[in-house]
C-alpha cells in the first residue's frame, strides 16, 4: 500500500538540528570504557552528535579502566566508531574528535587513581580555558558501581564546583528489588537525584519515542486505545542473538532481569500510559510509574521460562545455553521468558498483556501489536474462502528491525462474491525518512549533557518494575524447571509460551 512519502532531506534534517541546544562545556568520564559498550555504542552515538555540530567546542572523553592501554584505546574508539558508527574513516571530522578521546588506567578501588582524575579533569578544563560540566558515565560490571559512587563523593567529585556533574548509570540496576533500594540509596547520598541518569537505550529508539507520537500527535488512535476497542496487547522483544561471551553475566540476570524489567517494561508505559500533561521529566515519570504500578501481582501460572538447547540460526548450527563459553552445565538461567498480567485501572481493566523476550529466538524483532476486538456482527464469516480467517484489526509497531507501523484490515477481493483477505497499511521509516545510522545513544547522550532527564528512568519507576517482578523471580527461585533446555535455538521459544495464549484463545504473531 502506498504511505505517506514525506522525504526529509539531509538539509531539512540540518536545518532541524541546528535548532537543537549544544551543552555547554563538557567532558564525558566513561567508566569501564575498554568493554564493548563503549566503541560499539557509545563513541560512535558521540561522533553522530560531532557530525551533527551538537557537541560543544570544549569537549573531552576520559576512558577509565583497569588495564594500561593510552594510544591504544584512541585507536580502538576510532576502529570502533567507523565499525559501529558507519563512518568514513577519512571523515575530515574524524581525526580532530579522536584527539578529544583520553585515557585514564586505575583500578576503580584505588584512592589515589581518583584523585589524579581529579587533576586529569582540571587541566583538561585549563587547556580548554574554561570550567566545564563533568558527566561520569557508570559503564562497569555493577558490582563496582557502589565503589565509584563512593570514591567519587569522597573525592569531592560529585559535587558541582563549577559546572553541572552528573551521573549516567548502566543497567542493571539492582537485581531485585532491595537491591535496587539499596543501590538507590547509595547513590543518593552522594548525588542528588536531578544529577542521577538510569539510562536505557530503549528509550533513545526513534522508534520507541513515536509510540508517543503515534499515540499522542494524532486524534484518530487515542479514542479507541482503551478497554472498549482492544482485545489484547503482545508485546515481542526476539533475539537471533545467543549471549555473545557474556556467561558469567548472563548465568546470573537472565532474560527477566537483563530486558523485562527495564527495556521491555519501558516500551509497557509507552503503550499503556495516559497523556502527560506535558513532556517534561516529571510529568511522563508520573504517568509511566502509574502504569507499573497498576499492575497486579502476576500469578506463577501466568509466567513462562525457557532456556536454549542447541539448534540452527539460519542454517547455521548453534551451541545450546548450557554449551556456551562460562556457562554452569546444569544451568537454570532462563533466556526466555513470556508473562501475561492485567493492568488495573480504567483504560485498560480486562485487557490482557502478554511479553515475550527470548535469546536465540527464530528472528532478531521487537516489535507491539495491538489486537481490536471483533466488528460486533461478522457478515461476512462465511464468505471467505481463500484466506482462511478475517482476521481482527490489529496495528503493529515494528521497533526494530524493518522499523515502522503497520494496519491491518479487511479488504474485499477482487472476484464475483464477497470475499474478504485481511491487508495490510505500511508505513516504513526508512522509505519516509531515509535509513539513519543512529543507535539510540545520541539523544540519550545529549540530553544528560543537557540535563534533560524526560528519556531516563527515575528512582520510583526502577522500584515499581523491581516491585512487581521481584515475587516472581522469588518463586521461580524456589521451583526450578524441571524441562530446560525446553526450546531449540532458532525456534520461536517453549511450547508453554505458546500455550499461554493459546488457552485464552489467542496466539502469538510471528513476524
Ligand atoms: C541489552 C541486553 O540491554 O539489550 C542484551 O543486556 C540485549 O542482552 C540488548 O542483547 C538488546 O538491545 P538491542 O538494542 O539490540 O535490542
Amino acid at each position: 500500500m502506498a504511505t505517506m512519502e514525506v522525504k526529509i532531506s539531509p538539509e531539512d534534517l540540518a536545518a532541524t538540528k541546528s535548532s537543537l541546544q549544544v551543552p555547554e562545556p563538557t567532558i564525558v568520564v566513561i567508566f569501564g570504557a575498554s568493554g564493548d559498550l563503549t566503541k560499539r555504542k557509545l563513541l560512535p552515538a558521540l561522533f553522530h552528535l560531532e557530525q551533527a555540530n551538537l557537541l560543544p567546542h570544549e569537549f573531552a572523553v576520559i576512558g577509565v579502566a583497569r588495564r594500561p592501554l593510552q594510544g591504544e584505546f584512541a585507536q580502538d574508539m576510532l576502529d570502533g566508531i567507523v565499525r559501529f558508527g558507519a563512518a568514513k574513516a577519512d571523515d575530515p571530522k574524524l581525526a580532530d574528535f579522536i584527539q578529544r578521546v583520553r585515557y585514564h588506567a586505575m583500578n576503580f578501588d584505588d584512592r589515589d587513581g581518583y584523585a589524579k582524575l581529579d587533576v586529569l579533569l582540571s587541566k583538561t578544563e585549563q587547556e580548554f580555558g574554561v570550567k566545564t560540566n563533568r558527566l561520569f558515565y557508570l559503564a562497569t560490571a555493577p558490582e563496582y558501581f557502589s565503589e565509584i559512587i563512593q570514591q567519587l563523593g569522597a573525592h569531592g567529585m560529585a559535587e558541582a564546583r563549577h559546572g553541572a556533574v552528573r551521573l549516567i548509570i548502566e543497567k542493571p540496576f539492582g537485581h531485585d528489588l532491595a537491591s535496587a533500594r539499596a543501590l538507590n540509596d547509595e547513590v543518593n547520598r552522594v548525588f542528588g537525584e536531578d544529577q542521577i541518569f538510569r539510562i536505557d537505550h530503549y528509550l533513545g529508539k526513534e522508534t520507541v519515542q513515536n509510540i508517543l507520537v503515534f499515540r499522542f500527535a494524532n486524534g484518530i488512535f487515542e479514542p479507541i486505545w482503551n478497554r472498549n476497542y482492544v482485545d489484547h496487547v503482545q508485546i515481542t522483544a526476539a533475539e537471533d542473538i545467543g549471549i555473545e561471551g557474556r556467561g558469567p553475566f548472563y548465568e546470573k540476570a537472565g532474560a527477566l532481569r537483563d530486558v523485562v524489567q527495564n527495556h521491555v517494561m519501558e516500551l509497557l508505559s509507552f503503550v499503556a500510559m495516559e497523556p502527560p500533561v506535558s513532556f517534561d521529566a516529571d510529568a511522563m515519570r508520573r504517568e509511566r510509574v502509574k502504569v507499573w504500578r497498576s499492575i497486579q501481582p502476576i500469578p506463577f501460572k501466568d509466567s513462562v521460562r525457557g532456556q536454549y538447547g542447541p539448534g540452527k540460526v539460519e542454517e547455521d548450527a548453534v551451541k545450546g545455553y548450557r554449551q556456551e563459553d562460562r556457562v554452569n552445565r546444569e544451568s537454570m538461567t532462563e533466556t526466555y521468558a513470556a508473562l501475561k498480567f492485567d493492568i488495573e485501572n480504567w483504560r485498560w481493566a480486562g485487557v490482557p498483556f502478554y511479553l515475550r523476550a527470548g535469546k536465540r529466538m527464530a528472528k532478531r524483532v521487537t516489535q507491539i501489536m495491538i489486537q481490536f476486538k471483533e466488528p460486533p456482527q461478522l457478515l461476512f464469516k462465511n464468505q471467505l474462502n481463500r484466506c482462511k480467517e478475517l482476521q481482527p484489526n490489529s496495528i503493529t509497531m515494528r521497533i526494530q528491525p524493518n522499523e515502522g507501523i503497520s494496519l491491518r484490515f479487511g479488504a474485499k477481493v477482487p472476484s464475483p462474491n464477497m470475499e474478504v483477505c485481511p491487508v495490510l497499511m505500511d508505513f516504513n521509516y526508512a522509505d519516509s525518512f531515509g535509513k539513519s545510522s543512529a543507535n539510540g545513544y545520541e539523544r540519550l547522550l545529549l540530553d544528560a549533557m543537557l540535563g534533560d532527564a524526560t528519556l531516563f528512568a527515575h528512582r520510583d519507576g526502577v522500584e515499581a518494575t523491581w516491585t512487581l517482578l521481584t515475587p516472581l523471580l522469588e518463586q521461580w527461585a524456589q521451583s526450578p524447571p524441571q524441562d530446560f533446555p525446553n526450546y531449540a535455538a532458532g525456534t520461536w521459544g517453549p511450547k508453554a509460551g505458546n500455550e499461554l495464549l493459546e488457552r485464552d484463545g489467542r496466539y502469538w504473531h510471528n513476524p
